[in-house]
């Protein structure tokens, strides 16, 4: 097959796009230090072989204009300007930019709701309790938020093919922004381990899927191996363009709390881009004083995928630990996190903690998620399970105020949902899970299609109580 690196990007050459104002970032190895211009393919440091991040001396001078931007960013808000509708190029001052607009492309991502959690608050005793919703993104993750500023860097080198291996979300959303850019994509998914939803997103968008028979760290692996043989663009979160995308997550968040700073924002750790972009962020706009101080950033993994957990409390993130990942998380089913370097810095920098939940209290959380009318996937849900141990351990205390980042809407995994309240996620039940569980499940039931049975069925859910009982 062809893999040539002319795009069907020309048919847009066209366009009588404005130029943007003449890129002034760079690359920056995170080990040691090398700052270059261009990256090379699998976006690594050519001398130490480390991961590299994007820095732009611009930004820096922001720093006596920033009050001027957050009224700027606001106003962008009411404009029709095709990056002013963009939830990340509103906040273009922060990020790297294309040469042309006509290479930017979007979906209208970002813009995404802060919700308050009032049952959850009374559940966990923290009274200023949000959820950051990137489930409300255009594909129903936060990975959109990364893919308009990578899938946009990919057009303008005018790559023909986009590639990146996968829990599920990444390869939906990579799909949706190569269809719209008129770029093929190529997926890389585990067999087995990825939920229909996901993977029938990929299809729509008409991506080339491939199951292998291996699990998510094997198929970043091979991903590695085909960007140096195979001309394609990965577009995995080790593409540094991606976490300057999902940067602005943090940015969208401080300004609809008014730039006053939560004490704590917890977020699910799986590759580990996530974490380390909003850290990134919030280095950053404490850097040009967009805000004063920092909140604490805190990562949640499942108790089965604990990379993370392990290499902080066994070798003091100095060196990583990987793990055989398990769990019914299966966007965080990873056990060799590629960005875990840059999330231990960032943790530190912060002053945030790891924490580590089992399978059960990920099911109890998600179910409590969803009695707020929100929901969200599983691997969601740690969050609200992580800030329960926090608060027990006194990390966390009832009078701060707290930000879940909900990174995946609950239609992302439906068999998840079905099993848990038919009673089947855990045919055997470990201790007292079943009390915990039970009255959150809300199996349907199979009746006659008569009125009678409809009436028996609302007499016999009104004795039983409220629907969501414990708060
Ligand atoms: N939450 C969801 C819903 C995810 O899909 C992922 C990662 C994470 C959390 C973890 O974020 O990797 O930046 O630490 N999903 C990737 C994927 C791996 O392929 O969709 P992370």
């Amino acid at each position: 097959m062809p893999l040539s690196a002319t795009s069907d990007r020309d048919r847009h050459s066209q366009d009588p796009q404005p130029a943007l104002p003449k890129a002034t970032f760079n690359f920056r190895c995170i080990g040691c230090g090398s700052v270059i211009s261009n990256a090379a393919q699998d976006f690594r440091c050519s001398r130490c072989d480390n991961l590299l991040e994007i820095t732009d001396p611009s930004w820096k001078l922001l720093s006596p204009r920033a009050a001027p931007l957050k009224t700027l960013w606001r106003e962008r808000r009411s404009s029709n300007a095709a990056l002013d509708l963009s939830g990340v190029w509103r906040f273009r001052e922060l990020l790297p930019m294309p040469e042309s607009e006509r290479h930017v492309v979007s979906l209208r991502e970002g813009n995404t709701p802060l919700y308050e959690l009032p049952r959850c608050s009374r559940l966990t005793g923290v009274l200023r309790l949000y959820a950051k919703h990137q489930g409300m993104n255009p594909t129903g993750s936060f990975k959109d938020t990364g893919m308009t500023v990578a899938s946009s860097f990919a057009r303008q080198a005018g790559h023909r093919w986009v590639a990146c291996a996968s829990t599920g979300n990444t390869s939906a959303s990579m799909a949706a922004y190569a269809a719209r850019a008129g770029m093929r994509s190529l997926v890389l998914v585990p067999e087995g381990k990825v939920s229909w939803s996901k993977l029938s997103q990929a299809l729509d968008y008409g991506a080339l899927t491939c199951q292998l028979r291996t699990d998510f760290d094997g198929c970043l692996r091979l991903l590695q191996e085909l960007v140096r043989r195979a001309p394609v663009y990965q577009l995995n979160s080790i593409n540094p363009f991606r976490l300057e995308g999902q940067k602005t997550l943090a940015f969208e968040l401080l300004e609809q709390l008014d730039w006053e700073p939560p004490d704590h924002i917890i977020v699910p750790g799986g590759n580990l881009g996530n974490s380390s972009a909003i850290g990134k962020a919030l280095l950053e706009m404490r850097d040009v004083e967009l805000i004063s101080h920092l909140p604490k950033l805190s990562v949640i993994q499942a108790e089965g995928a604990n990379a993370l957990v392990r290499t902080l409390r066994e070798a003091e993130g100095k060196q990583l630990i990987r793990v055989q990942a398990e769990t019914r998380a299966t966007a965080i089913r990873i056990g060799n996190p590629a960005s875990w370097e840059k999330a231990v810095r960032v943790i530190q920098a912060t002053g945030g903690a790891c924490e580590e939940v089992s399978e059960v209290e990920i099911a109890q959380a998600k179910a409590e998620i969803g009695a707020e009318g929100i929901g969200c996937e599983p691997a969601s849900a740690v969050t609200l399970a992580g800030l329960k141990r926090f608060v027990r351990s006194g990390f966390v205390k009832p009078g701060e105020s707290v930000v879940l980042v909900l990174t995946g809407n609950l239609l992302k995994d439906p068999d998840f949902t079905m099993e848990f309240h038919r009673g089947d996620l855990f045919p055997v039940a470990p201790g007292d899970a079943g009390d915990r569980l039970n009255p959150l499940r809300h199996p349907p039931v199979v009746l006659d299609a008569s009125l009678e049975a409809v009436i028996q069925a609302l007499e016999r859910a009104e004795k039983s109580g409220p629907a969501h009982p414990n708060v």
